[in-house]
């Protein structure tokens, strides 16, 4: 229960809508308390005088007794209307400034948390918890103000009227409090485990649909529905126990309602006899009753929501006390000039103990371009990570300007920064929003983004679409080579128009005549910034001022093309086999 008391600032920041929601509760229970007052009196009345002597007189009574009935519900409705108005709703907002909470927290995170919680995870934190802990905010309190407000008042007048008839209808109502609560329980209970089955369905279908080329491919369509039919049939006999179990539930609650009347009658029946209690009395206890159970049964319903809630909570707050272990450190402008110095860098997966990268250093001056060459596996990716600071070294020191990258503004770095990661991943929109997502500016103009897809070489291929720049891609759309993908994200890290470009192993899916176009147009834009570029391929890195080949992450050889070649060692084999492999293919076409 701990848990929920973060979000008592949430209940200060809505304090008048909370304030509005309990004085509306306490006059609607008001009103709703008259009408069993008012039917007592008339009835008491009715049983003394004589006043009806006509059926005139029998019809204008029913008839007035029936309007005031009506008057009073009216009135009380209202003021319940008024009531979920304002305490719904303030959970309803709550919930949105919770969700917006998450979300941006979730934003700040880094890499490493990522990697560390699944998606499915992190989606259900921000989605189903937050709609158990709105069952707090909302109902939860609702109810328990309204049991509070009404339990006063009801049980005032049934003192008034008869304590000692008070005490034996009283009875059963914490009986059945009790009960309820053990039911929802054990229903949470059983939800729970519902949901579990419901999320094993739903990653299951999800990674089917995102893989179906492969599942089709390797025709594998029966085994999937297989696997889904095994799960689903699961979920089934879950869900088909939790109903039986729901079905027992209502008739309980009545027949517990039915035997509290039945109580009533009965002693205050025998009260008759002696006078301590009118039949009007009786009639208005009959109302008070059944107005009582249904707030007492809300007390156990109530408190399995609130422990729910407590539980999604407690998950949630996991997440929004997780620290990001990479902090801007610094809001000062950071203006990159170009300088970047790997001084003895190592750096360990903490997940894999794998060592990616061994002692590296290098240093690398405004404008220069470094090109590094390793085969798979061997760390060329985290070095691109750990200059974005995607990671932090485990040892040694990375300089940018001279300032550690620990040290400076790194959003202002980051924005500063153009990179094409290896795993190419667009947005489910056009490719026009796709490349300018790539700028700090959202309202640039269109002949920005021609001119960054002509420097990628990918503009002749966006307007042979029907839709052009507007071409949209993803799910519902068009479905892109590998090759022009990447040429898509270098536009997006064009179009930024960087001090720092990175490029990771980003021409892999294009052929050497392509590549070499790129390069070419590249080739200006490397002169004014400082870059990396990564690569298997020599072609792609040959005209770097400075080549790095790493191996098990550490660098093996370094230099330039020339002096690499002289050296005759692992980068002159790399060349001559790749040289040879080019001849045999262009000799094959
Ligand atoms: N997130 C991670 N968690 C654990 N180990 C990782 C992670 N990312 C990479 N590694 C490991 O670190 C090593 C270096 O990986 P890295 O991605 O830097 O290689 P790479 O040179 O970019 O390879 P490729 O050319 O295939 O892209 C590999 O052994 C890899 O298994
Ligand atoms: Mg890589």
């Amino acid at each position: 229960m701990k848990s929920l008391s973060y979000l008592n600032k949430y209940f200060f920041k809505y304090k008048w809508r909370l304030l509005l929601g309990t004085i509306f509760i306490v006059i609607s229970n008001y009103f709703g308390v008259q009408m069993p007052l008012y039917v007592k009196s008339t009835i008491d009345d009715l049983m003394k005088s004589t006043t009806i002597t006509s059926i005139e007189d029998a019809l204008y009574l029913s008839l007035k007794i029936g309007g005031i009935y009506m008057l009073l519900s009216l009135i009380s409705g209202f003021f319940l209307f008024l009531m979920r108005q304002t305490i719904i709703v303030m959970s309803r907002l709550i919930e949105f400034d919770l969700k917006n909470e998450i979300y941006s927290h979730y934003q700040k995170l880094d890499f490493t948390f990522y990697k560390k919680n699944a998606t499915g995870d992190l989606m259900n934190r921000i989605s189903e918890d937050v709609s158990q802990v709105r069952m707090y905010l909302g109902p939860g309190i609702m109810y328990s103000i309204n049991l509070v407000a009404l339990s006063i008042l009801i049980i005032t007048q049934m003192i008034k009227i008869s304590p000692y008839l008070t005490v034996f209808v009283l009875i059963p109502l914490p009986i059945m409090s009790f009960l309820i609560y053990k039911v929802s329980s054990k229903m949470n209970l059983m939800s729970k485990n519902v949901q579990v089955e419901q999320s094993m369905l739903s990653t299951l279908a999800q990674e089917t649909f995102a893989g179906i080329r492969v599942v089709k491919a390797y025709s594998r369509e029966k085994e999937a529905h297989e696997k889904f039919n095994a799960t689903a049939q699961e979920y089934k006999s879950k869900s088909m126990k939790m109903v039986i179990f729901n079905a027992f539930f209502m008739p309980t609650i009545v027949f517990l309602i039915g035997l509290s009347t039945l109580l009533t009658i009965y002693i205050g029946g025998k009260l008759t006899y002696n006078h301590s209690i009118s039949i009007g009395g009786i009639v208005a206890f009959i109302f008070f009753v059944n107005k009582l159970t249904w707030p007492f049964a809300s007390i156990g319903w109530v408190t399995s929501i609130n422990q729910r809630a407590a539980a999604s909570q407690t998950r949630i707050n996991e997440f929004l006390m997780t620290e990001p272990a990479i902090k801007n450190a610094s809001s000062e402008v950071f203006d990159f000039e170009g300088k970047i110095e790997f001084k003895n860098v190592s750096y360990t997966y903490e997940n894999s103990g794998i060592t990616a990268l061994n002692n590296i250093s290098f240093t690398l001056n405004k404008g220069e371009t470094l090109g590094v060459i390793g085969r798979t596996g061997s760390g060329k990716t985290t070095i691109l990570n750990l200059l974005m600071r995607q990671l932090d070294v485990t040892s040694g020191e990375l300089l940018i300007d001279g300032h550690s990258v620990k040290s400076i503004n790194l959003d202002q770095f980051r924005g500063q920064t153009g990179i094409v990661p290896q795993d190419v991943f667009l947005f489910s929109d056009t490719i026009a929003n796709n490349i300018k997502f790539g700028s700090n500016d959202a309202s640039i103009s269109m002949e920005r983004v021609i001119e960054s897809a002509k420097k990628a070489h990918v503009y002749d291929n966006i307007i042979a679409f029907p839709d052009q720049f507007e071409t949209l891609l993803g799910e519902r759309g068009v479905n892109l080579s590998g090759g022009q993908k990447q040429r898509i994200s270098i536009a997006r890290a064009l179009i930024r128009d960087p001090k720092l470009l990175l490029l990771d192993d980003c021409l892999s899916a294009v052929d050497t005549e392509t590549e070499e176009i790129i390069l070419n147009h590249l080739k200006e834009e490397f002169k004014q910034r400082t870059s990396i570029i990564v690569s298997h391929r020599i072609s792609s890195i040959r005209h770097a001022n400075k080549l790095i080949v790493i191996d098990q992450g550490s660098i093996i050889e370094s230099g330039t093309h020339e002096s690499l070649l002289a050296l005759n060692g692992v980068y002159t084999e790399m060349y001559t086999k790749q040289l040879a492999d080019e001849n045999d293919l262009n000799q094959s076409l």
